[in-house]
């Protein structure tokens, strides 16, 4: 069996891995001879097109990170189970991210920065607790519950939102559109773990901005996106930091990665920029999870991770 590997980025440390955690098979990457017909699985980021074309043999196509949105928008992809990262190390990366946020904000970390560049010393006697923050986290799915779990730790009041019901233990859940502006009016820090799908596209908003709490400690609602750039609507949190809407934002993502030079969001100062690398996919743990799944597939054992299609997640 031979597996492709098909990166927008440097293959070499991918594939020097595979070799050596599956000695007994091929591992090929783009520009190298091989037969379409040989190739059984592709591990992936991004692929090019004509990339996942005429493979007749396809058994598994595995997405190189958590998200598949970058497979899914792939055009005639092939008719194989989608299987994304779903791995310990990514996760407590993406909830590191989270709660570093989190508490970059409770903490006022920007404005100690600037008044120690300044030699300012004042500091702020109303601070509030973590237990006065309200923080939401968009998503109920391996990342956000994780964070949420996380920052309960960490004393925040948290909630999470999903697209189905579940009830969690010591933490108050929303479901569905009928529940999200419940949700919203609850939140001062808002945390997007959602996926891109049709559904989600442009779902945050001046819209859903404008139904975050305004009542809370930090004097106006932030949001934090570290899930796909897609869910975002630029224009709007730019024009919602400036009236006020949003008091400040943290983003991993963009409509267009790189983030473009000529990019207000780079120097805005309510704003923090950070390269989509809020988790970034390991490539020792990566590897060893796709070989993992590999020796399941082929012992007939249950795979993790299976993407839905339909859902687009
Ligand atoms: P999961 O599939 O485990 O969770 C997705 C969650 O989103 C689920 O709770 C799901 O609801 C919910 N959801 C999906 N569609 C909707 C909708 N229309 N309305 C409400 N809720 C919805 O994904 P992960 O937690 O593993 O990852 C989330 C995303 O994080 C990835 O898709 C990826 O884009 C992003 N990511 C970003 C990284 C970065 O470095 N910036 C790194 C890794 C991931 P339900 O539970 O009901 O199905
Ligand atoms: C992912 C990512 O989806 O890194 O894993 O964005």
């Amino acid at each position: 069996m031979t597996l492709l590997v098909a990166l927008s980025w440097d293959p070499g440390p991918w594939v020097e891995r595979f070799r050596r955690l599956m000695p007994d098979r091929r591992i090929v990457v783009l520009g190298e001879p091989f037969e379409r017909s040989e190739i059984r699985y592709v591990a992936t980021w991004g692929p090019q097109a004509g990339t996942l074309d005429g493979l007749p043999n396809l058994e598994l196509l595995f997405s190189l990170g958590a998200g598949v949105d970058h497979l899914l928008r792939y055009p005639g992809l092939p008719d194989v189970p989608i299987i994304r990262v779903i791995q310990d190390d990514l996760t407590t990366r993406m909830s590191e991210y989270v709660v570093m946020h989190c508490l970059v904000h409770l903490r006022e970390l920007r404005r100690y920065d600037a008044q120690q560049r300044e030699k300012v010393w004042e500091d702020n006697r109303e601070a509030p607790a973590a237990r006065d923050l309200r923080v939401g986290v968009l998503g109920t799915g391996v990342l956000g519950l994780d964070a949420a779990r996380k920052l309960s730790l960490m004393g925040f009041d948290v909630a999470a939102w999903g697209r189905t019901p579940k009830a969690i233990e010591g933490l108050a859940t929303f479901a569905g559109r009928d529940e999200l502006d419940a949700f919203l009016a609850r939140t001062d820090i808002l945390v997007c773990l959602l996926p891109l799908t049709p559904e989600t596209r442009g779902l945050l908003d001046r819209t859903l901005f404008a139904k975050l709490a305004r009542d809370g400690r930090l004097g106006g609602p932030i949001l934090i996106n570290c899930a796909r750039g897609g869910l975002q609507v630029e224009a709007d949190i730019l024009a919602c930091l400036d009236d006020g809407t949003l008091k400040a934002a943290t983003l991993d993502v963009f409509e267009r990665e790189p983030l473009p030079a000529d990019s207000p969001l780079w120097t805005h100062p309510a704003v923090t920029v950070s390269p989509h690398n809020a988790a970034i996919s390991d490539p020792d743990m990566t590897s060893r999870t796709i070989a993992e799944q590999i020796r399941r597939h082929e012992a007939g054992e249950p795979l993790q991770g299976v993407v839905d299609r339909k859902q687009g997640y």
